[in-house]
């Protein structure tokens, strides 16, 4: 029961990594907010995690836009009266090199992958002061770290999420609160799996790819963001933990050689 008493917010959790994080706090004894756009799956993940005896409850919002990003913190400090983490999760995202990006597509991007990570911050530090101290956790991405083909906004806006939780992390550390970031590689989520069946390819060339032979699971990433919200991490803050199996740890003539040798045994099975 690392985080019994606990109260936490954690956007984008009707599924995927949220989902799968805010099941693994409430399984740890935190009292979850799981706020997100689409209500049906929501509202599942909610009644999913209160059939198994814990506490949760969902909050209908649209973090691109403003006054929702005060409204979910409100909400849930009135629910439980506090606030102690939260996990700054959801994600939508155009894509795009910057010539193909329509200006309106990299500005709903930024909105709601960097703009509305300040607001929530920005609303949530001061009761979790008043609290006596918090864990604030944001999901960017190896993305964050490295560039990917025509992700321009996506590989902006994760690169800026890692120095937005060092710069709280050096702003209110003296006032109770750690601000990190996790960096996941791929991980194979809900809309990741049906994506997968269809692919059974590039899940191979997956295994191929990552040292440690899979891509990831929610749970992976569930297990990093419980650390970083106890206080089994209470000496790291400003860190960008990266959970994904080693993609990016390895030299690129490691990869392109292991990668190379799968494509030659592919071709070997055809002929
Ligand atoms: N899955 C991966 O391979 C992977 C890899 C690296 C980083 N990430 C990051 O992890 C986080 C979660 O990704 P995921 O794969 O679990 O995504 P997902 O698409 O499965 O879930 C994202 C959730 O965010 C919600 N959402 C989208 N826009 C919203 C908005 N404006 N307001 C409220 N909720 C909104 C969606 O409804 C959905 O429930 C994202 O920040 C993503 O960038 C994912």
């Amino acid at each position: 029961m690392r985080l019994h008493g606990r109260v936490a917010l954690i956007t984008g959790a009707a599924q995927g990594i949220g989902r799968s994080t805010a099941i693994r706090f409430a399984e740890e004894g935190a009292r979850v907010a799981i706020v997100d756009v689409d209500a049906p799956k929501g509202e599942a993940t909610a009644a999913e995690i209160r059939a198994s005896g814990g506490e949760a409850l969902f909050l209908h919002h649209d973090i691109g836009e403003d006054a929702a990003c005060r409204a979910m913190v409100e909400e849930a400090v009135a629910a439980w009266g506090r606030l102690d983490v939260l996990f700054n999760n959801a994600y939508w995202s155009a894509a795009g090199t910057v010539v193909e990006l329509a200006p309106a597509d990299w500005d709903r991007s930024m909105q709601v992958m960097l703009r509305a990570i300040y607001l929530g911050c920005k609303y949530a530090i001061p009761p979790m002061i008043a609290g006596g101290g918090g864990s604030i956790i944001a999901t960017s991405s190896v993305h964050g770290v490295l560039a990917a083909a025509r992700s321009a906004v996506y590989e902006a806006a994760k690169a800026g999420v890692i120095n937005l939780m060092r710069e709280i992390a050096v702003d209110f550390g003296h006032q109770g609160i750690r601000a990190n970031a996790i960096c996941p590689g791929w991980i194979v989520t809900e809309r990741g799996e049906e994506w997968a069946r269809t692919r059974p390819d590039v899940v191979r060339q997956a295994e191929v790819m990552y040292p440690v032979g899979r891509p990831g699971r929610p749970r992976d990433i569930a297990n990093a963001a419980l650390y970083l919200a106890s206080d089994e991490s209470s000496f790291v803050t400003g860190h960008a933990l990266v959970v994904d199996g080693g993609l990016t740890c390895q030299l690129q003539d490691s990869l392109v050689e292991r990668m190379a040798a799968f494509a030659r045994a592919a071709e070997g099975k055809e002929q």
